[in-house]
């Protein structure tokens, strides 16, 4: 049944050895985050086979639940990369290790919740470097050493280190001046407070761009990576990683209506179906085919045809128009496409895409 997500294990397997690789290069522990396939269940079966894995990350407690007593038994940590909502830090306790935190009083709530559990939970201290999202400013440093101080004095919680995340919300790069300045504060605060922080998690795929230049400062020992893994993309720069696949997955959908029409809709033009104003190219007749996927399961923007002479017009909520151009093709054919990241997200998260596996 189509459309359909065609998943190259083998091709996966081969883009997480070179990653761990990357990450044994820059001397990180490699967390590899599972959200972008909504933790897949085979995907992630392979990730706990790999040895170099060291925990397993994602935004969503619920995928957490899905593999957390697979992921301890394979001898790998999990962890709560979006800061917990107050609703569930009982199962933040219960599933993840290790969750990113930004407020005291969430923490305060993981300590009332990990005594109750009789467990300890492990908290990275979010620093927001510029970015802007998530993490304390790190400028008020007195308001972080206020935080870590409380968070020391917890039975329940252990501040297992600090970490950052760019090129999310502000676009900024990491460099080796702004990771450089995480690294120090670490040590002002294992200065002050006499412990140590185990780790010091230096961001994204945004960051791997740093280690085959050798930029990546000292003393940050952790990346946390989705997109370098399943797509072989860094993301700083938008470039792909040597020797990852780009195309591990694919999606294949199937044409639903093939015909000769105008490329220049006919009458007054107002707004498509999402309230856009589309613009067009007059090329004459075109070979006009309808495959049966569309905004609902993902971003026709995102997606490109293998076959290169096929050309993306644009999609609605259930259908992707293309232009078959010289290629032949049927109803009842399939094509294929390679994804960005928005674009295989959505497919992942639509129960309307099957998957298959080679
Ligand atoms: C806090 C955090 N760390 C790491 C990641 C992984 O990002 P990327 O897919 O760019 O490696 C994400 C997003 O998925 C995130 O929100």
């Amino acid at each position: 049944m189509y459309p359909q997500l065609l998943i190259d294990l083998g091709k996966l397997n081969k883009n997480l050895k070179v990653v761990s690789e990357l990450a044994r290069e820059g001397d990180c522990s490699l967390m590899i985050v599972t959200k972008s396939f909504c933790a897949d269940g085979p995907i992630v079966a392979e990730i706990l086979k790999n040895e170099a894995v060291d925990y397993l990350a994602d935004s969503r407690i619920q995928n957490i639940a899905s593999y957390a007593d697979q992921a301890h038994i394979a001898g790998k940590e999990t962890v709560l990369l979006r800061l917990p909502m107050a609703s569930e830090v009982e199962e933040v306790v219960r599933y993840a290790d290790l969750s990113l935190n930004s407020e005291i009083e969430t923490i305060r709530m993981l300590d009332r919740a990990a005594a109750q559990q009789n467990k300890t939970h492990k908290v990275l201290l979010m620093i927001d470097l510029g970015d802007l999202r998530e993490g304390m400013f790190f400028r008020d440093e007195e308001a972080i050493m206020a935080v870590c101080d409380e968070i020391l004095k917890m039975r329940h919680v252990r501040l297992f280190g600090i970490g950052t995340n760019l090129t999310c919300y502000g676009a900024i790069i990491p460099k080796e001046d702004n990771l450089g300045q995480l690294v120090r504060l670490s040590e002002r605060i294992q200065k002050r407070f006499s412990t140590t922080l185990t780790m010091v998690s230096g961001g994204n795929s945004s960051s791997v761009y740093l280690i085959p230049k050798k930029q990546l400062p000292t003393g940050i020992n952790n990346l946390r990576l989705g997109e370098a893994f399943i797509l072989g993309n860094e993301t700083a720069y938008s470039k792909r990683i040597p020797g990852t696949h780009n195309d591990a997955i694919l999606l294949r959908a199937q044409i639903i209506e093939c015909k000769d029409k105008p490329s220049l809709p006919i009458g007054e033009v107002g707004v498509d179906a999402f309230g856009e104003v589309p613009h067009y190219e007059d090329k004459g007749v075109i070979t006009r085919a309808i495959l049966a996927v569309g905004k609902q399961d993902t971003n026709p923007d995102g997606l490109t045809p293998l076959d290169p002479a096929v050309e993306i017009l644009g999609g609605s909520s259930d259908h992707l128009l293309v232009n078959t151009a010289d290629s032949h093709y049927h109803l009842g054919d399939v094509m294929d496409f390679r994804m960005d990241y928005g674009a295989l997200l959505k497919l992942f998260t639509s129960p309307y895409v099957t998957r298959t596996y080679r």
